[in-house]
């Protein structure tokens, strides 16, 4: 029986409620859902992967068919390494469109089997995304309705005292 695996890349920086709401969504119309969060050495993270990948895992669980993964490198890569044409995204509102209108088109043109799946969250996580959500928290501010109960604990160790500054020094002592 032919196993539809779809792949569903992104930072994960760290996951909100929006990306387990396309998560859900996308495990509902495929077999398999891989959640790739990204390793870019050239992109600064709040969060570790190892970090991101707990946050997913502990979110994700009960899902059926889903499982997450860390992803280096060109996600048509990773996809042909999963033997998997098929990649999601999620569409929040128009002002996604431009972005990712340009990397379906390059990822179409570098691996010419690859479909990308545009998902659209439940309009509550239309304004969502990680960044806000980090600049909320940042500020010491209630982040539960935004993101999983994992990413809330996360954020609040991350931001506690209320600077980001702070939380990095404590860290590296
Ligand atoms: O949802 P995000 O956080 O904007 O996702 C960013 C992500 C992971 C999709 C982006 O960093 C990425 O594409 N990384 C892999 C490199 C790649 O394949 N880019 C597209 C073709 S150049």
């Amino acid at each position: 029986m032919m196993q539809r695996t779809a792949v569903y890349p992104g930072s994960f920086d760290p996951v909100t409620r929006g990306h387990l709401d396309i998560i859900q969504r996308a495990s509902r119309l495929f077999d398999r859902v891989i959640v790739a969060a990204a390793e870019n050495p050239a992109k600064q993270f709040t969060f570790s992967v190892s970090e991101r990948l707990r946050m997913l895992e502990q979110s994700v669980r009960g899902l059926p068919g889903v499982e997450v993964d860390a992803m280096g490198g060109l996600i048509v890569d990773y996809l042909k390494a999963k033997n998997a044409y098929i990649l999601i995204r999620g569409l929040r509102a128009v002002s996604d469109l431009d972005y990712e209108f340009q990397m379906a088109s390059i990822n179409r043109r570098l691996y010419p089997k690859v479909e990308t799946v545009f998902l659209m969250p439940d309009e509550r996580y239309t304004y969502l995304s990680s960044s806000i959500v980090k600049t909320v928290a940042r500020f010491g501010a209630q982040v539960d309705e935004l993101v999983p109960p994992p990413a809330c604990r996360a954020l609040a160790r991350r931001f506690r005292g209320g600077r980001a500054e702070n939380s990095r020094a404590r860290r590296k002592r």
